[in-house]
């Protein structure tokens, strides 16, 4: 039998563990990027949650890091080098969640198309009970919202939901 040279042997098991470990990584429900800078945390989660960055294309990060003053209705202004540092973190993780595809209207997480179907359970109503407010207000039933945790392990009822919509969200 030929022999292995040891030196390949190690390279192809660190390769096998790391194609292993990124494949596990792959299927987690963590959406937040491991490395994220804390200028993320405290720039972009005052107003809401930090949103998971893979949830945008390239294209709808772009825009909105470009127009900061005009953010849906308020300035949400950073200087510049802040803008820079984080437009490219942004970028670099942008569409890795697997259904993002094409910007959509208005830069929207909440009107992608993956997000519409996924919510296709929650009727009209319900996103404008007191507790919810608005679809970007993922953390009003996603208990995982800020550790970037959505899968239905992480629901929770928003005060005021009614029994149909709580059997619904049930199965
Ligand atoms: C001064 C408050 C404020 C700050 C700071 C802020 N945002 Fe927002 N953001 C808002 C508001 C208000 C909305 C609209 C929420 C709604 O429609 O309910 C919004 C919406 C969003 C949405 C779209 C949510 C959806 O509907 O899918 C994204 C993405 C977003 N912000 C990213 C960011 C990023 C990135 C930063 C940091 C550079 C940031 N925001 C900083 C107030 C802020
Ligand atoms: C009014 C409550 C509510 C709000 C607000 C909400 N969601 Fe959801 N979300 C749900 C329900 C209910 C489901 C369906 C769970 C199921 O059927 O598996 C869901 C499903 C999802 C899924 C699919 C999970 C899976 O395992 O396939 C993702 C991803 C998700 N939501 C992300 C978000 C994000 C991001 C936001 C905020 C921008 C948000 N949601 C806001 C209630 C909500």
């Amino acid at each position: 039998m030929k022999t292995v040279n040891p030196l390949t042997f190690i390279l192809m098991t660190l390769a096998l563990c790391l194609a292993t470990m990124s494949s596990a990584m792959a299927d987690s429900d963590q959406l937040m990027p491991i490395q994220t800078p804390p200028s993320y945390q405290q720039e972009c989660a005052a107003c809401h949650i930090a949103y998971p960055p893979g949830m945008l294309p390239q294209n709808s990060w772009r825009q909105m890091m470009g127009d900061l003053e005009n953010h849906y209705g308020t300035d949400a202004s950073l200087d510049d080098e802040t803008v820079k540092q984080l437009t490219q973190w942004l970028e670099s993780h942008a569409g890795t969640y697997k259904r993002v595809a094409e910007a959509p209207p208005e830069n929207r997480i909440t009107r992608s198309k993956w997000f519409v179907r996924k919510h296709r359970e929650v009727r009209p109503e319900v996103w404008r009970l007191d507790s919810v407010k608005s679809a970007a207000n993922c953390a009003a039933c996603h208990t995982g919202a800020e550790r970037g945790e959505f899968d239905d392990d992480n629901l929770k009822f928003p005060t005021g939901l009614d029994s149909r919509s709580r059997r619904a969200w049930n199965d």
